[in-house]
């Protein structure tokens, strides 16, 4: 990869709520590539929105603040940047697509309206350029009769129509970098196909860079270029998509693509035991190892903190959060099995 379009470098988010300091994102760093799809899993609580919140500026300044890092958007720092000139990049050059668009459409404004708002506050076009571009727009996202519709209200559309209305709204100013948080999990399957597809093709046709945030690994394993994988605020694995998942090397990730469902028509899906830490009280050593079915109880998982290792000689470069990655390893004929002979506690 060459420059990436943008870097995460050591991202460090915290919360100050009356039980302690939360610090939601830990050190972070990853890297989105021009024209890259990068997609972040994790469980609930993870830290994923918050990352994303985080490199847009959008941590609300009471309760929390970035207190480490950089994000690198073409050369400059988000996080240092005066907010007006932020400001100017959020709905231009950097995009947001939420989760729950009914939250974030204006009621009062008619679509066709919010949507010209977005392109007049950030371009030098006449008011019917830009209702011409809109009603190009809800078209290309695939909204019908559009020439009524681009004069209705969020509430007289569908789940799965509003979503189509924001990523219109997201796409206007062609950004270079869209981040979308959980973008389909609100709609019924056919409908989060389209929107997927949707997502797919705008990244091809205007080369945009895609952050996408989701639960869902079938998602990722179709759309994605790279993964991130978070754990209790920290990243666990990353690498290329095809690579991480043929060869998962931290039991996080193995465990999360054992659980997913879909595979082999399984009712019982081998979930990951236990639940996720509390950030208020983490464990010592590696933050997973009391979940973890690669630590045999070993003295290093639960003493000594692993870091994010680079492994492997992939073309997209991997890095794995586990003082046992190798064990991972398959070899050519492996059925993935750690080596015998190699739980003893050091
Ligand atoms: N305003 C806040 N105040 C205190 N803690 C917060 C706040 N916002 C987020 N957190 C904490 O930060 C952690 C990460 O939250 P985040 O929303 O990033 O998770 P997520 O990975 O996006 O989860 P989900 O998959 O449920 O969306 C959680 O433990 C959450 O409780
Ligand atoms: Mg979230």
């Amino acid at each position: 990869m060459g420059e990436p379009l943008l870097s995460v470098e050591d991202l460090v988010t915290e919360f100050h709520t009356p039980d302690g300091v939360v610090r939601a994102v830990d050190h972070v760093s990853f890297d989105v590539g021009h024209g890259e799809i990068v997609g972040v899993v994790g469980e609930s609580g993870s830290g994923k929105s918050v990352t994303a919140m985080s490199v847009l500026g959008l941590i609300p300044p009471r309760t929390g603040q970035v207190v480490q890092g950089r994000a690198l958007f073409d050369g400059r720092d988000l996080l240092t940047m005066p907010p007006e000139e932020l400001r100017g990049l959020r709905g231009n050059e950097l995009a947001l697509i939420f989760q729950d668009p009914i939250t974030s459409l204006n009621p009062v404004l008619t679509v066709g309206r919010q949507i010209a708002e977005a392109i007049l506050t950030h371009r030098d076009v006449t008011n019917d350029e830009a209702r011409a571009e809109v009603v190009g727009l809800l078209r290309a996202v695939g909204v019908d009769d559009v020439e009524r519709r681009v004069d209705q209200y969020p509430h007289e559309f569908s789940g799965g129509m509003r979503q189509r209305v924001m990523i219109a709204m997201a796409i206007a100013n062609r950004p270079q970098l869209l981040i979308a948080d959980e973008p389909t999990t609100a709609l019924d399957v056919t409908v989060q196909a389209q929107v997927l597809e949707l997502l797919t093709r705008t990244q091809q046709e205007m080369g945009s860079s895609i952050i996408l945030i989701t639960h869902d690994l079938g998602i990722i394993a179709e759309m994605a270029d790279r993964v991130v994988v978070m754990y209790a605020g920290r990243v666990v694995e990353t690498g290329g998509v095809h690579d991480v998942f043929r060869e998962p090397r931290h039991p996080y990730t193995r465990g999360l693509l054992a659980s997913r469902p879909g595979l082999a028509g399984s009712e019982e899906l081998p979930a990951i035991p236990g639940q996720a830490p509390s950030l208020l009280a983490l464990p010592t050593g590696c933050t997973f190892h009391p979940r973890c079915d690669q630590s045999h109880g070993r003295a290093p998982c639960r003493e000594e903190e692993p870091v994010l290792l680079p492994i492997g000689t992939e073309a997209i470069e991997r890095g794995s959060r586990c003082h046992y990655h190798d064990e991972l390893a398959k070899g050519p004929d492996d059925d993935g099995h750690p080596p015998a002979g190699n739980g003893e506690d050091r």
